[in-house]
């Protein structure tokens, strides 16, 4: 058990707090942003993720887990302080570590006994090694301490889940004593024998940028692929069922779309070219990827245009605004690029997402129009285009559907929809690489 602070109470430091509270750890969860604290001690979590008040609640109760906005004195009073603040990507690509170095130089003037200093948030290789210098130059003389890396691989919309039982646990470390000290931190998972990585900080710090990267190429490749199929006639589903049984390759991240989201692929691809190009090498293949992505929201609208080449004055509906299901965040989500194109072309646009409509208004489009329901969104209009996978979107009855829209056009661009079932019922359709099945 070890006295922790987390610094930053996003989706990554509060589920890694609290998870870290529940291997038994005594963990302070700071924040200089006192309304986020505030919300928390009122027993709210401040973010949608799945599991997270319940480990929140469970946690607090046991007096493993509190809240507080005293930077200076929760890392005092703490031997293992993980930053986990934003890494937003910067002008030209690369990380903004202004949030890091802020929060380094405040540990740093607080130094009062050895501590680690683990950086959680996504950090370019390298970080580490800076982190270290700036802590030195600011510490008291003869501070001791050990930088560690301990990157994260929460997936929104099942973090609680990815961190309690994580594939792999990645710690860059270079002192016994801060070894030991992060064997214990996560002891629990030691015991399960949870696969545990220990390696260098720049090795740690690549792994996640690599894990990322490699992800988002997956996307790209096979949102490509269906692109072909949707010429030939060929079905995506099969020819990613039959690529996944090679083990090599695996079954998953094969699912064709809009295009990846989020506040990681897009950041992190990035931010791993920017680092390239810092170093004279090329990523040639992650900005295949990156350029992919950004094209496959044009593919959608290409296949609304398919089925109305005329969209001015059409009112289209759009079920679905966040970047993937179980989570009401919008970042960097498809469906900001593809509304934008629809009212390029002059189409009336309405939307629904059972959680992320009021982020979408809040963050990128004031004007949208949005309605509570499916059936409120769908009603009259000339084309539904499918955006997210919401479950609720996978059993849409089409024959109501059908009776409610002015004309049954459908862009299922998540391929939810059963291609036998808009055919019965008599829709114009496209979706992801099966358009022809
Ligand atoms: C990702 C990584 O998975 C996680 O390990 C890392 O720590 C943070 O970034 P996240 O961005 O939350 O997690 O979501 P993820 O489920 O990975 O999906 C990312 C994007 O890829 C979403 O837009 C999703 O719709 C898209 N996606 C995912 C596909 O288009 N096809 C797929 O097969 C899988």
């Amino acid at each position: 058990m070890r006295n922790i602070c987390v610094i930053g109470t996003g989706y990554v430091g509060l589920v890694s707090g609290a998870g870290l509270a529940d291997f038994g750890n005594h963990v302070a969860c700071v924040d200089i942003d006192q309304s986020k604290i505030d919300m928390l001690h009122g027993g709210d979590i401040p973010i949608y993720e799945p599991g997270l008040k319940e480990l929140v609640d469970r946690n607090v109760k046991a007096g493993r887990l509190a809240f507080n906005s005293n930077v200076e004195q929760s890392v005092r009073e703490s031997e293992v302080i993980f930053i986990a603040v934003g890494t937003p990507m910067g002008a030209n690509g690369e990380a903004d570590l202004s949030a890091v170095k802020t929060v380094g130089k405040m540990i740093a003037e607080n130094l009062n006994a050895y501590k680690i200093i683990c950086t959680k948030s996504t950090v370019p290789v390298g970080t580490g090694k800076e982190l270290s210098e700036l802590i030195t130059s600011h510490a008291p003389a003869g501070a001791e301490f050990d930088v560690v890396s301990n990157p994260e691989f929460l997936r929104e919309g099942s973090a609680v889940k990815d961190f309690l039982l994580p594939d792999r646990v990645v710690i860059g470390v270079e002192s016994d004593r801060g070894e030991q000290i992060m064997r214990d931190v996560y002891r629990p998972l030691f015991i399960n024998e949870t696969p545990m990585v220990i390696t260098n900080i720049p090795s740690a710090e690549m792994i996640k940028y690599t894990s990322n990267a490699f992800l988002a190429v997956k996307i790209s490749f096979i949102n490509e692929i269906a692109n072909l199929a949707d010429k030939v006639g060929a079905d995506i589903h099969t020819i990613a069922r039959a690529m996944g049984l090679d083990g090599r390759i695996s079954p998953k991240f094969l699912h064709p779309g809009p295009g990846y989201g989020g506040s990681c692929f897009p950041k992190d691809t990035e931010a791993l070219v920017y680092t390239g190009s810092q170093h004279g090498v090329d990523f040639t293949v992650v900005k295949g990827a990156i350029q992919a992505n950004r094209r496959q929201r044009q593919v959608i609208l290409e296949k609304a245009k398919e089925l109305i080449p005329d969209l001015s004055g059409k009112k289209v509906a759009i079920l679905g605004l966040a970047f993937k299901a179980n989570t009401d965040d919008v970042r960097d989500t498809p469906a900001v690029d593809i509304i934008k194109g629809l009212k390029e072309a002059g189409a009336i646009v309405q939307a629904y997402d059972p959680i992320a409509a009021e982020n979408m208004i809040k963050y990128y489009t004031p004007d949208l129009e949005v309605r509570n329901t499916v059936d409120e969104t769908i009603e009259s209009v000339d084309l539904i285009i499918i955006l997210t996978e919401w479950n609720e979107l996978r059993g849409l009855d089409l024959g109501a559907v059908k009776s409610r829209v002015n004309s049954p056009n459908i862009v299922d661009a998540r391929n939810v929809l059963s291609v036998d079932q808009l055919k019965m019922h008599g829709f114009n359709y496209r979706n992801v690489g099966r358009s022809l099945v």
